[in-house]
């Protein structure tokens, strides 16, 4: 397999995005309303929402992406990128996507003038966190989560 291409998502990758976007939820075990993948899809879209995704392409193959929120926060001026879902096809892991991915959105941080991109994973999510330890160490927090439902 090439290099991956790495390119912000476009209105035609739409069914390699709901296929990855299936891949992840099933991933996590979880099963999302049809409404909220539909809405996802057009936040990413929409030039004027916070939400984007960024997907690696190879032969003009999508295999992987990375969907991601933009947002102000208190500790710095400049804005941070959340690195909420990253996702590559089974078939192609072990090939460089993921790393390209996260590559993608540092070489992002400096040129757009984010102060930080961060993201979450499980802590025994063993391969993902063999890949993020060569980008950054883990800080120590524990998320809490209150939910309406
Ligand atoms: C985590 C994930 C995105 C990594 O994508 P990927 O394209 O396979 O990653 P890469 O090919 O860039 O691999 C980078 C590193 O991952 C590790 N890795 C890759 N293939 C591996 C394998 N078969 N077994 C164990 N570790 C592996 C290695 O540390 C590798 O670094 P190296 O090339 O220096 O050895 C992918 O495995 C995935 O989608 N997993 C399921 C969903 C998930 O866990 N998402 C993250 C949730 S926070």
């Amino acid at each position: 397999m090439g290099a991956p291409t790495i390119r912000a998502a476009l209105p035609g990758d739409e069914t390699a995005w709901r296929k990855l976007w299936r891949g992840y939820c099933d991933f996590y075990g979880a099963s999302l309303g049809a409404q909220v993948t539909d809405r996802t899809w057009k936040r990413i879209l929409d030039p004027d929402s916070a939400v984007m995704c960024v997907v690696a392409e190879v032969d003009g193959q999508v295999y992987g992406f990375a969907n991601c929120v933009v947002h102000e926060n208190t500790w710095e001026t400049q804005p941070v990128c959340y690195l909420e879902d990253l996702f590559v096809l089974p078939s192609a892991r072990g090939h460089g996507i993921g790393r390209a991915l996260i590559e993608w959105l540092r070489n992002s941080m400096r040129a757009e003038g984010w102060a930080r991109v961060y993201w979450m994973t499980r802590e025994d999510n063993e391969r993902a966190r063999r890949l993020y330890d060569q980008f950054a160490l883990a800080d120590g927090f524990v998320r809490y989560v209150i939910k309406q439902k």
